[in-house]
């Protein structure tokens, strides 16, 4: 499967845009503040209607419209399909797929799965553990649709019981515990998939650095949940609601639910250490590369599709040897798409690639590809 065209409406810097992609490789060059990550945000959304760095939808419409558009069509095996995103200022956004407006959003994920690579994956690394969880819970999310409901219901029970939490209203225990049984069942079978992907993520992770450092370092990726998961989804939902109950003053008094899979970590680890304390700047990059080639493995595993692969201004950053292996590792994927400043950055790779130069919002073609 591949991306044949894109267009752009009022997206960004892009007041119209239609460009018609290479089925394998595309590299979009050009100045800084020119509209290249814009590209691939945009094929990212396709993928999981979010961007991967707005903090909200509003900020990818252009400045001083009121909506703007994204729209793609897919080369399946059994035929095209047509993915369109409408963003608007003031109401919800709409999926459309092959003209049929989508009543969920979520009938996107694992359509046309998606790995971005970005200088700002190193926070995967050296941030919080909100970032891990979201890396995680998207990597599951593109592959297993039955990790939705239980994702999603978790997210809903959780917000809902924080928010009677907040209000710190009268007699609010038996309101509470309403909300206790589906926080533990939702947040026990998210636990358990969890920590199955987990295990996945760190055979190719370790794999991956592994290839990244010629054998050098031993990469562990571990979920680090609060509570310990042995004895299956019925014993942990127990556990959970007794973590609940004993956190019952707790919890009142902060207004805030603390237990659960909301506050769990993928502890990170190279030869037995935390990466995050001990690691080199050196080390967390390739940790962070890791990671993402991992995801990368996994979705292919799991999605039985090479997932697009968005590989944003990282391979200046990469030395001649790792540069070499990327590029080798695109070649057996399915469709990528890089960016960068110049096409030195790219070598060998460039003659087999589709390339476009990015101008202020404009994108033209400057070599058609194989
Ligand atoms: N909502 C918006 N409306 C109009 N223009 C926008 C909007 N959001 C961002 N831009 C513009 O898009 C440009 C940035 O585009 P982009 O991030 O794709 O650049 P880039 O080519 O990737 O640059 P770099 O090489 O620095 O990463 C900026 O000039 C910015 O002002
Ligand atoms: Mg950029």
């Amino acid at each position: 499967m591949h991306v044949c065209s894109l267009r752009l409406s009022h997206f960004r810097n892009y007041q119209s845009l239609e460009v018609e992609f290479h089925p394998q490789l595309n590299l979009f060059l050009g100045f800084n503040a020119q509209g290249k990550t814009n590209i691939l945000e945009a094929l990212y959304c396709l993928s999981t209607t979010k961007s991967f760095r707005a903090a909200a939808d509003e900020e990818m419409i252009q400045f001083g419209q009121e909506a703007g558009s994204i729209e793609g069509v897919l080369q399946r095996e059994e035929g095209q399909e047509q993915i369109r995103l409408e963003l608007h200022r003031d109401k919800n956004k709409a999926l459309f797929v092959s003209g049929k407006k989508q009543k969920k959003l979520s009938s996107l994920l694992g359509r046309l799965p998606a790995v971005v690579f970005s200088p700002d994956d190193l926070f995967l690394v050296k941030g919080g553990p909100g970032l891990r969880r979201r890396y995680l819970d998207l990597t599951i999310l593109q592959m297993d649709q039955g990790y939705l409901t239980h994702f999603q219901q978790y997210e809903k029970t959780l917000k809902q019981r924080n928010s009677l939490l907040r209000q710190r209203v009268q007699n609010l225990e038996p309101q509470l515990a309403v909300w206790d049984l589906p926080l533990a069942e939702h947040g026990a079978a998210v636990m358990l998939k969890r920590s199955e992907i987990s295990k996945r993520l760190s055979e190719f992770a370790g794999q991956a650095l592994k290839d990244l450092t010629g054998g050098l370092e031993k990469f562990e990726v571990r979920y680090e949940p609060q509570l310990p998961l042995e004895g299956g989804e019925g014993i942990l939902k127990d556990k959970l609601l007794q973590a609940l109950s004993n956190a019952r003053r707790e919890e009142m008094a902060r207004g805030v639910t603390v237990v659960g899979p909301h506050r769990d970590d993928l502890g990170l680890w190279v030869n037995g250490q935390p990466l995050r304390k001990f690691g080199s700047q050196g080390q967390q990059r390739t940790g962070a590369l890791a990671l993402k080639l991992a995801q990368l493995s996994l979705l292919t595993e799991g999605c039985h599709t090479a997932p697009l692969v968005l590989f944003d201004d990282v391979m200046a950053e990469l030395d001649e040897k790792r540069q070499a292996f990327f590029l080798n590792r695109l070649q057996q994927g399915g469709q990528a798409f890089l960016t960068g400043t110049s096409a030195a950055d790219f070598s060998a790779a460039s003659k087999k690639a589709r390339i476009f130069s990015v101008e202020s919002g404009a994108v033209r073609m400057e070599q058609q590809g194989p």
